[in-house]
């Protein structure tokens, strides 16, 4: 949907209802595939409902990874892609991007330093109508092995009972690489010196059909600057949003966009669970930020970054998330459209 700078809607309901229909219906497909109308009911709106913090969700913003700023950009394919999809984004050439580099948590007043998991989001468009949407993070596995562990991995966590987290990792111990790099990984100065990954598995096909199950990341071109534990807890409470409206305002951002592809038998499923370093990499082009805009009213606040939307040439893979994800966004994305009052339409820290 699109919104005037005043926040008000630009087209007509009719063809809004049809849309809502149609997503709607894909929405509760995904809900299905993903399992969660059945048989325990992890239902999509418990799933966001287990993400608010105790207090309660801030109205009208996303329900996760609810700090972030928009850009806007290119991704400039060098055609390599073209030999594991047929989407057009991988054809050589140069194609609007709107992000939101961002921050998991549910409080929007959470300093910058707290933030355990940095995010990167993006939405593709290219001329013959399709879009590729990613919402991406600087971990090397998930957190989960699947989206029903998922959940009671954020109830266990914010249940007041402190076995209950440890109960779930004595029964989940894939989970033990997550916490452990959430704990203690370096932190850059910079969303610049992160790399971001899928760490979901999608398929890729080629024009000639062939399918390969495939991960993505983001380089990024900065040299990461690590900042030891003293100086990252005197940095201001939104640095990283006044580090990168700074750099983007001096020269363009940029990071590489790469595929790996999964070798027969790698673990395709399961996104706690990272690839060898040595498989099949290809370097599809350069995804570059050009222009930085406050949340509020900007560009990127209406977009719902669903992992499941995808150009014809990509499609999901064996790995459940992406549809779990999809269902679960739009129930965050339907209840912060609705809380129109408390709708961001200037953000604590926004650029003026
Ligand atoms: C079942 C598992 C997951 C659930 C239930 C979940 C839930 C959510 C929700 C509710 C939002 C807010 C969506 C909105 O209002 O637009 C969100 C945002 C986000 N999630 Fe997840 N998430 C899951 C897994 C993941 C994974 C595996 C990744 C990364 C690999 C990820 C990365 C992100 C990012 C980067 C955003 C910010 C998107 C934006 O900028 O709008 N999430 N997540």
């Amino acid at each position: 949907m699109s919104l005037t700078r005043a926040g008000r809607t630009t087209l007509p309901t009719g063809p809004l209802l049809g849309i809502a229909a149609v997503v709607a219906v894909a929405a509760t497909a995904f809900a299905y595939t993903a399992g969660w109308l059945s048989p325990h009911r992890i239902t999509p709106q418990r799933v966001v409902t287990a993400l608010q913090p105790p207090a309660g969700p801030a109205l009208g913003h996303r329900r996760n990874h609810i700090k972030g700023i928009c850009f806007t950009g290119t991704f400039t394919a060098n055609g390599a892609g073209s030999a594991l999809s047929k989407a057009m984004v991988f054809t050589q050439g140069s194609y609007p991007v709107v992000g939101r580099l961002n921050l998991a948590g549910g409080d929007p007043r959470m300093p910058d330093a707290m933030a355990q998991v940095r995010g990167f989001s993006f939405r593709i468009t290219t001329p013959d109508g399709q879009e590729w949407r990613s919402a991406m993070i600087d971990a090397p596995a998930f957190a989960a092995a699947t989206p029903d562990a998922f959940f009671h991995f954020i109830s266990a966590a914010a249940d007041k009972d402190p076995n209950a987290i440890k109960r779930y990792l004595g029964a989940h111990p894939e989970t033990l690489r997550f916490v452990g790099w959430a704990k203690s990984h370096p932190r850059t100065e910079s969303w610049t010196e992160d790399r971001f990954n899928s760490l979901n598995s999608f398929v890729f096909a080629d024009a000639a059909g062939t399918k390969r199950v495939v991960r993505w990341s983001l380089l990024p071109a900065n040299k990461p600057v690590i900042l030891p534990p003293d100086e990252l807890s005197k940095r201001a409470p939104d640095f990283l949003q006044q580090d990168i409206v700074q750099r983007v305002d001096a020269a363009p951002q940029h990071w590489e966009l790469v595929v790996a592809v999964a070798d027969a038998g790698d673990p395709t499923a399961d996104p706690t669970k990272p690839w060898p370093a040595n498989r099949r990499t290809v370097d599809v082009g350069t995804l570059t930020a050009q222009q930085i805009e406050a949340e509020a009213d900007g560009p990127c606040r209406d977009i719902n970054f669903d992992p499941a939307v995808l150009p014809s040439g990509m499609s999901t893979s064996d790995d459940g998330f992406p549809a779990a994800r999809s269902a679960a966004y739009r129930v965050s994305f339907d209840r912060r459209m609705a809380e129109q009052k408390d709708y961001p339409h200037t953000a604590a820290g926004a650029r003026q």
